[in-house]
C-alpha cells in the first residue's frame, strides 16, 4: 500500500542486512524518509540505501552501535538535523551467542544484552526525549523475538534480552500512551536471515527446525518488514503493548508423535 508513511521520518537499526534491511526499504515504499543504521557492514548499508533512493525516498546513512549511548543519540540528533525529525523507530539490530549456560562469558553476556535490551531502551529514550520537547506524537516497534516467550535451550542471553524487552515494551506503553506514542514488539520466528547462516547451512539441524513449524518454512525477511509497515502506520493507531507474533505456528505448535 503506498503513500501509508508519506512525509514520515523513521531510523531502522541494524538495517544494513536482513529483517532490518527489509523493513528500511518497505518504510520507504510507503513513503517514508529512512535513517540507516549499521555497525560494521557500510557495503550492506549502501545497498539498503540505493534500494530506498530507488523508491524516490531519502536515506541518511550513519554508523552507530546501539549498545552506545553517545551513538543512540547521535542517531537521534542526525534524524532531526539532516531529515527534520523523526516519528519511527525501529529496533532492529540484534546479536545472538549460542553457549551452554554453565560456560557463558561475562563478555557474551554484556554483548548480547548490551545489543538486544540496553540499546533498545536508551535509543527508544533518545528517541522519546525529542519527541517529548517538541509535543510531538511517534511510534516504537521493537523486533523482538518468539524467544521473549519461548524457551531457546542454550541460547540464554539472547532469551534474558527479548524476555526484557516483552516487559520493557508493556511498561512504556504505559508510561508513553499519554504523549501519544505507541510502542509494539514484533515476534519473528524462524526468518532466512543472516543470524541463522549457520543453520540454514546444518541440513539434519534445518530439518529438525523446520518440522516444528506448522506451515513448514522458514518466514521471509519481507514478511517481517509487512508487519512493521502497517505497524508504523495511522491503521494501528488504537495499538501498543503489545507483541505481534510471525512464526508460521512454531510458537503454538504441539501435536503428539
Ligand atoms: C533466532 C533464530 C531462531 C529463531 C527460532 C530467532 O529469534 O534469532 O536463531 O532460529 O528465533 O527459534
Amino acid at each position: 500500500m503506498p503513500g501509508r508513511l508519506t512525509g514520515k521520518v523513521a531510523i531502522v537499526t541494524g538495517s544494513s542486512s536482513g529483517i532490518g534491511q527489509a523493513i528500511a526499504v518497505r518504510l520507504a515504499r510507503e513513503g517514508a524518509h529512512l535513517v540507516v543504521d549499521y555497525r560494521s557492514h557500510p557495503e550492506g548499508a549502501d545497498d539498503t540505501r540505493k534500494q530506498i533512493e530507488a523508491t524516490g525516498s531519502r536515506a541518511v546513512v550513519l554508523q552507530a552501535d546501539v549498545a552506545k549511548l553517545e551513538d543512540t543519540r547521535r542517531l537521534v540528533d542526525e534524524a532531526w538535523k539532516q531529515l527534520g525529525g523523526c516519528d519511527i523507530l525501529v529496533n532492529n539490530a540484534g546479536i545472538e551467542k549460542g553457549a551452554d549456560f554453565w560456560e557463558v562469558t561475562e563478555e557474551d553476556y554484556d554483548a548480547v544484552l548490551d545489543v538486544n535490551l540496553k540499546g533498545v531502551f536508551f535509543l527508544s529514550q533518545a528517541f522519546v526525549r525529542r519527541l517529548r520537547e517538541a509535543r510531538r506524537p511517534g511510534c516504537i516497534i521493537n523486533i523482538s523475538s518468539v524467544h521473549e516467550e519461548m524457551a531457546f535451550p542454550h541460547f540464554s542471553t539472547y532469551c534474558a534480552a527479548k524476555g526484557g524487552l516483552r516487559m520493557l515494551t508493556r511498561d512504556l506503553a504505559v508510561e508513553l500512551g499519554p504523549a501519544g506514542i505507541t510502542i509494539n514488539n514484533i515476534a519473528p520466528g524462524a526468518i532466512e536471515t543472516p543470524i541463522n547462516k549457520s543453520l540454514l547451512e546444518d541440513k539434519p539441524k534445518l530439518e529438525a527446525l523446520l518440522k516444528n513449524i506448522p506451515l513448514a518454512r522458514m518466514g521471509k525477511s519481507e514478511e517481517v518488514a509487512a508487519l512493521t509497515a502497517f505497524l508504523a502506520s495511522e491503521e494501528a493507531a488504537y495499538i501498543t503493548g503489545s507483541t505481534y507474533v510471525i512464526d508460521g505456528g512454531l510458537m503454538v505448535n504441539y501435536h503428539e508423535q
